[in-house]
């Protein structure tokens, strides 16, 4: 059984030079922190309901900031929808020396973000984090951006927010698709960081629910992040080890023409890199076992009918990304990742003919 920590009300990580706050609700926390920055000249926040009602609440309470909400989603995440928010910032007044804040998930925090890096070139942002895609990856490590039409995340820029905030009370209120995808993440960050967060997860799995102990779950994932990041900021080496199951999941979710979703995607790009580390000769089947066993007890899928072929065409496809070679993260234990391995076709190919029967020996959920 995982050791816990003692219950603590508001946690703090430095790592990036910016601080991350994760609290059960980080109101107070959000209001000290503009009381000592400034009033924001903008809030600028997804039109989801839930999201709508906080922003309203933060602008009432930090003194009457605009609201300006755009309806947001993966198909929403383009150039065209950067320019309304610029115009709407220009609207209301934005200057140079402003701060803004932004609230919702993870389209928001890379879209208000690279809005926010080159609106006069670049005023300072802050980021409300409400989906748990943005608590423990999108909103951290400052990679801004939209899509482009040939691809997700074409156009961007690295660029540090001055401050993320995590509530754990907007998790209640994340609808489960959604909900899902965070977890994907989050076992992504504990396959590279195994210990006390994977055997935490293991301890939790069994029983998925919006009340797990977040406090020591979120900042244990996110420590995760500002690890690789702070060693790495431009992704230069190290922070590609995030990376982990990702280049299968573009893959799969291209592939799929993005009606298999991003955590989804995750899920099946991590027991394909498991499987290519198996037979690269990396992994064990018994750690592979149970990264497989927490996948499916929280529900995501570890089994896909799209073709092998078009897999590993969108893949060939996206390895022009990496000097024409197709690199992969690969565990070799839980807890110890590599990256930049190359491997051969026929094995990569092997690897997602499998994609497509069900895994042998693991407990669905109950
Ligand atoms: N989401 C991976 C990274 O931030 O590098």
């Amino acid at each position: 059984m995982a050791k816990r920590k003692e219950d603590r009300a508001l946690e703090r990580n430095d790592d990036l030079g910016y601080p991350i706050f994760v609290a059960q609700n980080v109101r107070d926390e959000l209001l000290a922190f503009l009381r000592l920055r400034g009033r924001p000249s903008a809030i600028l926040c997804d039109a989801n309901r839930n999201v709508r009602v906080l922003a309203e609440e933060i602008a009432q309470a930090a003194g009457n900031v605009p609201v300006l909400r755009f309806t947001l989603g993966e198909s929403r995440k383009r150039l065209a929808t950067v320019e309304r928010v610029l115009d709407a910032m220009v609207g209301v007044g934005v200057e140079r020396s402003s701060l803004v804040l932004g609230i919702g998930g993870g389209v928001a925090s890379d879209l208000f973000g690279f809005a926010c890096a080159v609106y006069m070139r670049g005023v300072r942002y802050a980021h409300v984090a409400t989906s748990l895609v943005a608590m423990v990856d999108a909103a951290i490590g400052g990679k801004t951006g939209v899509d482009l039409r040939e691809g997700k995340n074409l156009a961007g820029c690295f660029r540090d927010p001055i401050a993320v905030f995590c509530g754990v009370d907007a998790l209640e209120t994340l609808p489960a698709q959604a909900f899902r995808e965070g977890l994907a993440e989050i076992i992504k960050a504990a396959i590279i960081e195994g210990g006390d967060l994977f055997a935490l997860l293991e301890e939790l799995a069994p029983h998925p629910s919006r009340r797990w102990p977040w406090l020591e779950l979120l900042p244990a994932a996110i420590k995760v992040k500002t690890m690789a990041v702070a060693d790495d900021r431009l992704e230069a080496g190290a922070r590609a080890t995030l990376n982990l199951g990702h280049t299968f999941a573009h893959a799969i979710e291209r592939a799929s023409n993005y009606s298999i979703t991003h955590g989804n995607a995750v899920a099946l790009g991590l027991r394909a890199a498991g499987l290519l580390a198996l037979r690269t000769g990396r992994f064990s089947r018994d750690e592979h076992l149970r990264v497989l066993t927490l996948l499916a007890l929280v529900g995501l899928p570890l089994q896909t009918s799209l073709s092998p072929d078009a897999i590993f065409t969108a893949m060939r496809s996206d390895k022009k990304k990496s000097g024409g070679r197709l690199r992969f993260v690969l565990p070799r234990a839980i807890g110890d990742v590599e990256y930049g391995v190359e491997c051969a076709d026929r094995t990569v190919r092997a690897v997602l003919g499998r994609l497509a029967h069900p895994p042998e020996n693991v407990r669905a959920r109950r």
